[in-house]
């Protein structure tokens, strides 16, 4: 009772104090935006855009069935934006790169939750997490002074991923490459940018399409004044400290030693053909370890953004070292999405245990074993799978359909393979997808 009384008056306390330092609707800070970096932005969005443009139709990006309505919308808003504020209100508002939602009693209520779970869950990387903060050109009115630093409730959640990728290597490793797919406006990549002088490396890589990066490229010159940004147009220059790559551009990757390749939020988004595409070229680029937390397990009559049944698919080249279903602050922010959290590493002598599974525990246990058949030419194990997730499990996550697809034409077990996926699909077919327009309103 007294611990429930004092927390609401810690919250109190804190929303006054914000509001009579700060007033809510005027917001946290003067912060000066730059009309110069819009140019810069634009004119790069424009050369690669035309580039595309002028290609035969056949050699242009494949469609990305859910995002190629925001490219167009942001495509056509990037000539309209006159200063880097209205281009970052935009994207962080009107484009779902995030759920970056508005400061209310309900979100700050969360944040001391929040801080106590990061603080407990990465003890070892204290320093790390007690310097990030949000950032000043961020959304006004999604920020908040906690406890003497700037925050939001979509802060906590990259500030989870970040902490979660470096505590997977060790204290002073010096990363040469990070490269991120579909990093949205930036926020990951200003938190190692943020901290480099804790998790130190040699360039960030951002790797998505020019509309996207239109406003990461934005997002970042406007937060960081003194880093050697660089535009990928020719060829890598060795010397910049963070490259944006347009998906047009990537074959000039190639020769470049990665890392880690990182993607949040956004494998989940594409359609099969590209993971297929992901899973090649990351196959052909020389990396070393792939993270990903992506929609894994979600239920196939809540589908959320999904537009394939299973990413991050990966070759037999790399191994799952870490998984994690579903970590607590992700959960906390969206309880109907399920998520996994992979860590792979290249070539690494893993143990490949491919077992007759008997029966499934729990999300967690299906996830593990999932990763441990996948691959399989047993087509048997993969049916016998197939059927006990579905007995055991109350609901049918989504990979369940990736797997039946795999045995579709086998001939043992192909035809009730495919018997059974007509009938999952038939389900899906009624799935309620979430809808942009019921939430942002067609004006978006
Ligand atoms: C939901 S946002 C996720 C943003 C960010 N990773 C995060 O977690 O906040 C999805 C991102 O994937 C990008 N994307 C979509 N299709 C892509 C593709 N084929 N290759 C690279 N990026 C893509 C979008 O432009 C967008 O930046």
């Amino acid at each position: 009772m007294f611990q429930f009384f004092s927390r609401k008056i810690f919250i109190l306390v804190c929303l006054l104090e914000h509001v009579l330092r700060n007033g809510i609707v005027n917001g946290v800070f003067t912060r000066k935006f730059s009309k110069e970096i819009i140019k810069i932005a634009r004119n790069n969005y424009i050369i690669i855009s035309q580039e595309n443009h002028q290609r035969p139709k056949h050699s242009r990006i494949m469609d990305l069935e859910r995002w190629s309505p925001f490219f167009d919308r942001m495509g056509k808003l990037i000539p309209t934006f006159k200063n880097t504020k209205e281009a970052i209100d935009y994207c962080q508002t009107k484009i779902m790169f995030d759920h970056r939602s508005i400061i209310q009693p309900t979100v700050v209520r969360m944040f001391i939750h929040y801080e106590r779970i990061l603080k407990k869950e990465f003890r070892g990387n204290l320093r790390d997490f007690s310097s990030l903060f949000e950032s000043d050109y961020s959304w006004n009115k999604s920020l908040f002074k906690f406890e003497g630093k700037v925050v939001s409730g979509i802060f906590y959640w990259h500030a989870y991923l970040y902490l979660s990728i470096i505590s997977k290597f060790q204290r002073h490793y010096k990363p040469s490459t990070i490269c991120e797919i579909g990093g949205g406006y930036g926020a990951l990549a200003r938190f190692f940018i943020l901290n480099k002088k804790n998790f130190d490396f040699k360039r960030y890589v951002l790797i998505d399409h020019e509309s996207s990066l239109f406003f990461a490229e934005t997002f970042l010159r406007q937060n960081f004044s003194s880093v050697k940004f660089s535009y990928l147009c020719e060829k890598v220059d060795q010397n910049a400290e963070v490259i944006f790559c347009p998906l047009s551009k990537l074959h000039h990757l190639k020769d470049l030693k990665i890392d880690i390749i990182i993607n949040t939020g956004s494998f989940q988004e594409m359609p099969p053909d590209w993971i297929s595409f992901y899973l090649n070229w990351v196959d052909d680029v020389d990396a070393s370890y792939l993270y990903s937390c992506n929609y894994f397990g979600q239920s196939i009559d809540n589908l959320g953004e999904s537009q394939n049944f299973f990413c991050p698919e990966m070759s037999a080249n790399w191994s799952l070292t870490y998984s994690r279903q579903n970590p607590t602050i992700l959960w906390m922010q969206t309880q109907n999405r399920d998520f996994g959290e992979f860590f792979f590493e290249r070539n690494h002598v893993g143990t490949k245990n491919n077992k007759n599974v008997k029966t499934i525990k729990c999300n967690q246990d299906f996830m593990d074993r999932f990763f441990k058949i996948m691959n399989t030419e047993d087509t048997k194990l993969i049916w016998d799978f197939v059927q006990i997730t579905i007995r055991d499990l109350n609901y049918v996550p989504k990979e369940i359909l990736f797997l039946l697809e795999k045995i579709s034409s086998c001939p043992n077990f192909g035809k009730e393979a495919i018997k059974l996926q007509t009938q999952l699909l038939l389900q899906v077919s009624k799935t309620k997808y979430a809808d942009l327009e019921e939430i942002f309103g067609a004006d978006c």
